[in-house]
């Protein structure tokens, strides 16, 4: 396997037990849509607690490409949409981010007019945006799509009672945008219910909304004539905090996630007591302990929120890697989730996918392996393998864990693990 240049990598030696507390960062998935619902109302918000990570950065370019002065540092961020004179997302950038396409929603509800490069595949799977489009579509907004873009067009949106196909997130996301500049009011029905979206529903409705039902399935927005710059600070990234409670637990190890609040991780919480993990519960933190080789396998299923988050399906998949017993593991919100596997069968694992369900034969020794990660979460995965792995694991592409996981490794670091990040040239793996 060539290592290409430029490209760092991280080298993991595993064995080591993860011991301490680690501050998780603001959730990735609540800011970006706090930054593009600061386009609604004419100059400046503040946001704080955001994580510096590549997604956000990302979406600072999106933001200033529109016209919006964007400043960012120590975790506090100050959009300011006064200048605001494009509608347009371009390709290099949406293709970079998906979440790009949320601007949709804001940009029509205050300006009339969206222009977004359609994202096509990505490595999940083909990310439809239907219900995004049929939702604007039936608030009034005229859907165009040519030169690989679509172009959402609206003097202004009228409120509409909608039954969304599918809880999405995104699409929920962006018609809640749209909605609160609607006339009218709207009833979005079978919305997703995820912590992300109760922020955004917090710091729009600081910002003159009107929105009631934020966190059920109903959502009912009254639309309001204009809104007004706010101040919020971003709910944890119950994401993060989830993988790191599983980082400690393949360890064998005794790990503290500090500021998330337990209750947007409670399946996640019953499956790692069902494997065995020791989990302690406090108002704003989560403890994990335990010893993998009492962990037995659960069976998991991924769903909207508050069901498993797809989001630590992967990691989870780990940790059934190690636990003894046959585990069953359904993706049941995107396709080609298990992408990561062939990768996580380098290491040692042995599971079988057949559609969306992987069966997972655990009670494995992991050993140290060259790997590239193949998405986000899935190099997260990686990473958690290679610390129970034994000897040293290389993981290529990392990229992908630094759109994510902000501080990734000196997080790690932190809690006692040996992780380096490494550049050109042959590593302390090159044994491999
Ligand atoms: C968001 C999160 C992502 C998380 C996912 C599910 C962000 C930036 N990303 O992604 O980390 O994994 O929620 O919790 O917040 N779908 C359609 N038509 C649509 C929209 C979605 O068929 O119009 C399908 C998708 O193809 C996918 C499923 O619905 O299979 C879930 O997508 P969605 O909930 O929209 O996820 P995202 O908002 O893309």
């Amino acid at each position: 396997m060539a290592v290409v240049a430029g490209q760092p990598r991280l080298i993991v030696r595993g064995g080591r037990r993860l011991s301490g507390a680690v501050a998780v960062s603001g959730a990735k998935n609540s800011a970006l849509k706090l930054m593009v619902a600061s386009l609604l109302a004419p100059g400046a918000s503040v946001l704080r607690n955001v994580p510096d990570i590549q997604d956000v950065r990302t979406m600072q370019e999106v933001l200033e490409h529109l016209g919006a002065v964007v400043e960012f540092a120590d975790g506090t961020m100050t959009v300011d949409t006064a200048e605001v004179q494009s509608h347009v997302a371009p390709y290099e950038l949406v293709q970079r981010m998906r979440a790009s396409i949320q601007i949709m929603g804001p940009l029509v509800a205050r300006f009339g007019r969206a222009r977004v490069a359609m994202p096509g595949g990505c490595n999940l799977g083909p990310r439809k945006i239907d219900i995004h489009l049929r939702g604007l579509a039936d608030m009034g907004g005229t859907i165009r799509s040519d030169h690989g873009f679509v172009e959402v067009a609206a003097d202004r949106l009228r409120a509409i009672n909608m039954f969304l196909d599918y809880p999405s997130v995104g699409a929920t996301e962006n018609l809640l945008m749209a909605a609160v500049l609607a006339e009218g009011t709207t009833t979005l029905e079978n919305a997703a219910r995820e912590p992300e979206i109760v922020d955004l529903c917090k710091f729009l409705v600081s910002m003159g909304a009107d929105i009631e039902g934020a966190g059920s399935s109903t959502l009912r927005i009254n639309g309001v004539s204009e809104m007004h710059p706010a101040e919020h600070t971003v709910l944890g990234d119950r994401i993060e905090a989830g993988t790191f409670l599983i980082a400690g637990a393949v360890t064998g190890g005794d790990v503290e996630v500090t500021g998330i609040s337990p209750h947007v991780l409670e399946l996640f919480l019953f499956k790692l007591r069902s494997v065995g993990v020791q989990v302690q519960e406090n108002t704003r933190s989560i403890k994990a302990s335990g010893d993998p080789r009492s962990y037995g396998g659960v069976d998991v299923a991924t769903l909207p929120y508050p069901g498993f988050a797809t989001d630590l399906q992967a990691q989870m998949m780990v940790l059934l890697s190690i636990a003894k017993g046959v585990s069953v593991v359904t993706e049941n919100v995107f396709e080609n989730r298990f992408g990561f596997v062939d990768e996580l069968i380098r290491l040692g694992a042995e599971i079988r996918v057949d559609g969306n369900h992987a069966v997972v034969s655990g009670g494995r020794s992991l050993t140290g392996a060259i790997v590239r990660c193949p998405d986000l979460r899935a190099g997260a995965a990686l990473a958690i393998a290679g610390l129970a792995a034994e000897g040293c694991t290389e993981l290529r592409e990392v990229y992908h864990i630094d759109r994510g996981y902000e501080q990734f490794e000196q997080k790690l670091q932190a809690l006692g693990a040996d992780v380096e990040r490494v550049g050109v040239g042959s590593g302390p793996c090159s044994s491999l």
